[in-house]
């Protein structure tokens, strides 16, 4: 049995206030939620003080991108071992906003996902299409080469025991949500690709997802969990998502 997974991706919001309110809101909830595990991933500079605000509760806080470098003349990374020694349990890598504004190639984020795991962290690894991809029939395509660029280098096992997260690039942002078996067909396709050791691997899903619809997509059979963005910066409501994981 997976258990659930939903984490909240504050991409670049907030400030100092705003993440203490929203800290203490998620912590005050947290402890009355079922069997789900619940992470945050804020801004980098935000990370030490949430880590100070979620200590004590379950709530796992992780960054949301890496360098693929270990250490070095890299003016503004951040190093894998560096998140880990402050206490990050994941790392975020291959946002589509990473691929897309940033030029982070499926190589790269290859490298990304080797860099956190040789350091101990869980990688989330984000694929998925774009809407003129899907309209051409290519999503399967398309998450698929993402997903074996990973594959390739670090081999299947490594995979399997990260998490994986579906997002829809169309659906991030845009209110638009797939619908429960969209994602339900590309969710089960990852999880072929991950072979047998996939059976274990928490595949989530991402895009738009809010209280109002996280029960359907939840409901589906390879889908366990979300990565939540605009949703995720109101504790109220990402709350509520996580009672529904
Ligand atoms: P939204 O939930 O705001 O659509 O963002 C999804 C996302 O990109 C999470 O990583």
């Amino acid at each position: 049995m997976r258990k659930s997974l939903v984490a909240g991706n504050w991409k670049m919001h907030g400030s100092v206030q705003s993440v203490e309110r929203l800290c203490a809101g998620i912590v005050s909830g947290a402890g009355s939620l079922g069997d789900v595990d619940v992470l945050v991933c804020p801004p980098s500079v935000f990370i030490p003080s949430a880590l100070q605000l979620m200590a004590g509760s379950a709530v796992a806080v992780g960054g949301q991108t890496v360098s693929e470098q270990a250490q070095g003349a890299y003016t503004g990374e951040i190093a894998a071992d560096m998140l880990k020694g402050i206490g990050c349990q994941y790392v975020i890598v291959g946002h589509s906003e990473r691929r897309a504004l940033y030029a982070e190639t499926n190589s790269v984020v290859a490298d990304k996902f080797a860099a956190a795991e040789a350091v101990g962290l869980t990688p989330i690894l984000c694929v998925g299409e774009t809407l003129e991809q899907r309209d051409q029939g290519e999503t399967l395509k398309v998450v698929g080469e993402q997903l074996q660029a990973v594959i390739h280098l670090v081999g299947v096992d490594k995979v399997a025991a990260a998490v994986v997260a579906y997002e829809p690039v169309w659906a991030i942002g845009t209110g638009v949500t797939a619908t429960p078996e969209q994602a339900q067909e590309v969710h089960a396709a990852i999880r072929q690709q991950l072979t047998e050791a996939g059976n274990g691997t928490r595949i989530l899903y991402g895009g738009s997802v809010k209280s109002s619809n996280a029960a359907e997509i939840f409901a589906q059979p390879d889908i366990d969990g979300a990565l939540v963005g605009g949703a995720s910066l109101d504790a109220d409501e990402f709350l509520k998502i996580c009672q529904q994981a």
